[in-house]
């Protein structure tokens, strides 16, 4: 991946883009930008170089259910930044001390980015409608766009190119599945999912696809064989999100087939990379030998979780500068 001198990238002009909501209304070109300063910032990073490009901003999390990943690598990007964060997590009462349009337009004037994390993906919209700063959303029970940015990142890194790529997700048609799908569409990528069929992806959804990227194709089956059968990469995520605690042993039942394990995955290339965004529930959707093989890239995922958010900060938080 050729990495973008920053210096050339604040100078390029810029196309006003304030909120990340799904990645449907982000163009391919908004993306490659993103990528471009991810890596850089990370190449920085790893020479040492912690860059003060936005002292002073201050980024607020809004959190409304558990996170590892998406909290503490958005809280170390703005920190190496040289920003600051405050985590709200959920008790500052957004929609119920007040009503989120109030809440919304008092805490966009304190801060200068929110990432939020939801149940509802309507309470992110109603947040990014009525907030001066801009809105990233850290997970909804829709989507999960900045997890697929990193995923897609990964997977350029990985392979030099995207260019004739082909990722498998075996698993739940959930969020983390729509927002790689869309990203998928963006960047040209063919996506296959596998899961039964009451678990893909609904009409509605595939409607959006269809209208948004007429070009783009996306294969859905049943047999999770015939998906991995030309995979670059075989995506996994849990069976039971947060928030479907009470459909577990449903899942559980219905998915046993679609599990990411040995034999699966010698049914890929050879050159293929298992994925997870994690948390992963060991034995269920993934067996250890294979999240914990040669051929599993999910911790090079998680740590690219921080540097694709630093990009998307910068991005973001760029748009002020010239
Ligand atoms: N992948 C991911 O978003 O992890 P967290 O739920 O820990 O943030
Ligand atoms: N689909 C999972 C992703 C967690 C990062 C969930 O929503 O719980």
């Amino acid at each position: 991946m050729t990495a973008m001198c920053l210096a050339h990238v604040v100078a390029a002009p810029r196309v006003l883009m304030r909120h990340l909501l799904t990645l449907f209304d982000w163009s391919t070109d908004t993306i490659r930008d993103v990528y471009a300063r991810s890596a850089a910032l990370k190449e920085a990073f790893g020479r040492g170089e912690r860059l003060d490009r936005h002292p002073r901003r201050v980024c607020a999390l809004l959190f409304e259910k558990p996170s590892l990943r998406t909290r503490v690598s958005f809280e170390a990007a703005m920190t190496h930044l040289g920003g600051s964060t405050l985590y709200l997590g959920n008790d500052v009462g957004w929609g119920q001390r007040e009503s989120i349009a109030d809440f919304a337009a008092v805490l966009g004037n304190y801060v200068d980015v929110v990432v939020c994390r939801a149940f509802a993906h309507e309470r992110v919209e109603l947040l990014a409608q009525h907030s001066a700063a801009p809105v990233i959303n850290g997970l909804t029970d829709s989507f999960h766009p900045c997890q697929a940015l990193a995923d897609l990142f990964t997977l350029q890194e990985h392979f030099g190119s995207l260019e004739d790529v082909t990722l498998a997700y075996v698993g739940d048609a959930n969020n983390v599945a729509r927002s790689l799908a869309v990203c998928c569409a963006r960047l040209s990528v063919r996506f296959c999912l596998a899961a039964p069929k009451p678990y893909q992806f609904d009409e509605p959804f595939l409607e959006r696809l269809r209208e948004a990227f007429p070009q783009w194709r996306l294969e859905q089956t049943e047999d999770p064989y015939a998906a991995v059968a030309d995979a670059h990469a075989v995506y996994t995520d849990v069976w039971t999100s947060m928030g479907q605690e009470d459909e577990r042993e449903v899942r559980r039942q219905v998915f046993r087939p679609y599990q990411v394990n040995q034999s699966l995955m010698e049914a890929a290339p050879t050159y293929a990379v298992f994925m997870h965004c994690l948390p992963a529930h060991r034995g269920e959707e993934v067996t250890d030998e294979v999240i914990d093989g040669a051929r599993s890239i999910v911790l090079v995922q998680a740590e690219n979780r921080m540097h694709v958010q630093k990009g998307i900060l910068d991005r973001i938080l760029g748009q002020d500068e010239s």
